[in-house]
């Protein structure tokens, strides 16, 4: 494990490691990027599609370290990913588990992204012999992960909804057209939160299209929508105009677009359809870089991903590096850790804006080297 102590990558392009899977006791496919190393940790989730590559894992495990780096977290970015479409996920979990034992006891922590539930994440832990609650030279966590982890589904929703209040805010509306593409988990609590302060939701699309209206009303939408973010047409709102057209969500005359479904869903075919001044990334790498270079040409702004939707990576992290003040009681404690996202969000959104304002281009680097010195 001396891959463990490298803190410099050879390029800031490069990775500081990457574990090529092939599986131990079993066959497996797969990696786990680790891009940088802070003090000997690194945490990212673990994603399984059919049709995941290296270069995709690499990516991703680069914005988890802009994540932490942003927030300030004494923690480096990674990610795995596993090719398999899920046929036998059980011996699947239990095969990267046994590979993937090393890192998980060497400081690389690995949680849950897309095709990877909470089961599975049980699965590869207990078969690495891997409980988060102890490491080696830190405080014990007091309660198990899942205590700690479950009550905080929404918080990645809430840091989204005070990155477009932050960004609305500034820009004095009061009463925004939202428009929120993707009902999942984090699509859902963001037009909560913007509903439940004024703004006005015009349009949502789920995988199978767009739902519009003058005013959408949140509560009969949740009322009719699946767990997987589907929402039922047959038990619809009256008066809402229904399409089922490709990217539908983006001729919606709004202020606020909420990206909050797969990625590259803003992208250079589509981008200049946007009709909205601002836009802010729920989900990770929701748009291309070409898609947002046309959108600051056209004068729109965008708050990435890696800002917005810090809740979910940021909340976890704070409990592997035992920032989270853990003598709090359970209800103390999630308040704690949506003001910690909340605060971390509109600091960051605030500065971001700040940057735009004062120089033409791409205001993310710049606001990273800022944080990258605060942070050491
Ligand atoms: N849940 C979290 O805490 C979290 C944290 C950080 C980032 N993210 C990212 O945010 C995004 C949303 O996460 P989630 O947990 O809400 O996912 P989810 O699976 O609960 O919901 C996804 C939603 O997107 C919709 N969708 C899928 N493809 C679409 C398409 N082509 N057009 C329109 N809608 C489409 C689905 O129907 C569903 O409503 C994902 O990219 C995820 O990786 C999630």
């Amino acid at each position: 494990m001396s891959e463990l102590a490298t803190t410099e990558p050879e390029s800031p392009q490069d990775p500081a490691f990457t574990v090529h899977l092939n599986g131990s006791g079993g066959t497996l496919k797969g990696w786990v990027v680790v891009d940088t190393l802070y003090d000997g940790l690194a945490m990212g989730g673990v994603r399984m599609t059919p049709g995941v590559t290296e270069e995709e894992v690499a990516g991703l495990a680069r914005d988890m370290t802009q994540k932490f780096t942003l927030a300030g977290l004494p923690i480096g970015g990674a990610k795995g990913g596993i090719v398999s479409d899920g046929t036998d996920r059980e011996e699947t979990f239990r095969t990267f588990g046994r590979t993937v034992k090393p890192l998980l006891h060497g400081g690389i922590h690995l949680g849950i992204d897309m095709g990877v539930t909470p089961a599975d994440r049980a699965v590869f832990f207990a078969e690495a012999g891997y409980d988060p609650r102890y490491r080696l030279g830190a405080p014990d966590m007091p309660i198990d992960w899942r205590t700690y982890y479950e009550p905080l589904i929404d918080c990645t929703g809430h840091g989204v909804g005070v990155a477009a209040v932050t960004a609305l805010e500034a820009n004095q509306t009061e009463s925004a057209r939202v428009v929120v593409q993707g009902f999942g988990a984090v699509g859902r609590a963001v037009a909560r939160f913007l509903e439940d302060r004024g703004h006005v939701i015009v349009g949502v699309a789920d995988v199978d299209g767009t739902i519009s209206a003058d005013r959408l009303p949140v509560a009969d939408l949740l009322a009719v929508t699946d767990e997987f973010g589907r929402i039922d047409r047959t038990r619809l709102p009256q008066h809402v105009t229904v399409s089922a057209e490709p990217d539908a969500w983006l001729d919606v005359d709004a202020d606020l677009l909420v990206l909050a479904a797969q990625k590259h869903a803003l992208n250079a075919d589509n981008a200049h359809r946007l009709r909205a001044g601002l836009v802010v990334e729920g989900g990770n790498i929701a748009s291309t870089a070409e898609a947002r270079e046309k959108l600051r040409a056209s004068g729109s702004f965008l708050v990435p991903g890696v800002i917005a939707n810090i809740g979910g990576a940021g909340s976890a992290a704070l409990a592997v590096t035992r920032v989270v003040p853990f003598d709090l009681g359970s209800q103390a404690r999630k308040e704690w850790v949506f003001d910690w996202v909340g605060d971390c969000v509109r600091r960051n959104t605030r500065d971001l804006m700040e940057i735009a304002a004062e120089r033409p281009g791409d205001p993310l680097p710049e606001l990273l080297d800022v944080r990258g010195k605060e942070r050491g």
